[in-house]
């Protein structure tokens, strides 16, 4: 097995070669994102991006949630691969972050693919239809309210349709017996909840900072 530093060269390289590059509306959002400081670090890289527009493709999704929005990168990529008339449901409590995302969406013509609820996303979530209806959600918000989403997401998510956690590994803080913060915490009790959920069949990437690709059975 090769293992090896991603640096940012490489990850330039991998994305250069790969489908959707950072267009001039991608650009502008990541340089207000930049310019937020060190809360910029929370968009996922571009790399994952278009992962998130691969697996949106591959499952046709129609109807989709994402959970932490953020500055709309990731909702972005996401709504990008929608299946024609698919629909994004975003979850976030920041309407100061957001309403930077609503801007790119809007210059990168997707915004009505797009629909943001501000509030608790657990209170989000608890409100939607109960049905398997969902081909894609993208957790990325609170750590410890992971838990909490996958119980409100799994039932709602239909057959073959895809769970996707982000964090998951917390820079490698998962293995290590010294760290004992909230979130690493909460991500090892989510990682063993996805880990012994019969209701899906489970990858987890050590790409990005630990990303759990989980398909409903
Ligand atoms: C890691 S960032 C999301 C990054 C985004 N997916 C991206 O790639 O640009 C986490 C987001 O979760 C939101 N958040 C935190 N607690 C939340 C909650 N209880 N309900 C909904 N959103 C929450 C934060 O406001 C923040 O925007």
């Amino acid at each position: 097995m090769r293992n090896f530093t991603i640096t940012d060269a490489v990850r330039d390289y991998a994305v250069s070669h790969g489908d959707w590059q950072p267009d001039e509306v991608v650009r502008e959002l990541q340089r207000e994102t930049a310019a937020l400081g060190d809360e910029a670090s929370m968009q996922v890289g571009a790399d994952q991006g278009q992962l998130l527009t691969m697996l949106a493709r591959l499952v046709g999704a129609g109807q989709a949630v994402e959970v932490g929005t953020f500055t709309g990168y990731s909702s972005l990529c996401i709504a990008r691969g929608l299946a024609d008339g698919g629909r994004l449901l975003c979850c976030d409590v920041s309407e100061e972050w957001t309403s930077i995302g609503v801007r790119a969406w809007q210059r990168a013509g997707l915004r009505d693919r797009i629909e943001l609820r501000i509030a608790p996303a657990v209170e989000t979530l608890r409100s939607l239809p109960t049905e398997a209806y969902l081909d894609l959600v993208f957790i990325d918000a609170d750590k410890p309210g992971y838990r909490s989403y996958w119980q409100e997401l799994v039932p709602r998510v239909r057959p073959g349709g895809l769970l996707l956690a982000d964090n998951v590994l917390w820079s490698g803080e998962v293995t290590d017996p010294d760290a004992s913060g909230e979130n690493v915490t909460a991500l090892r009790e989510f990682n063993d909840l996805v880990a012994a959920d019969d209701r899906v069949e489970v990858v987890m990437l050590t790409a990005f900072d630990g990303l759990t690709i989980a398909r409903k059975r």
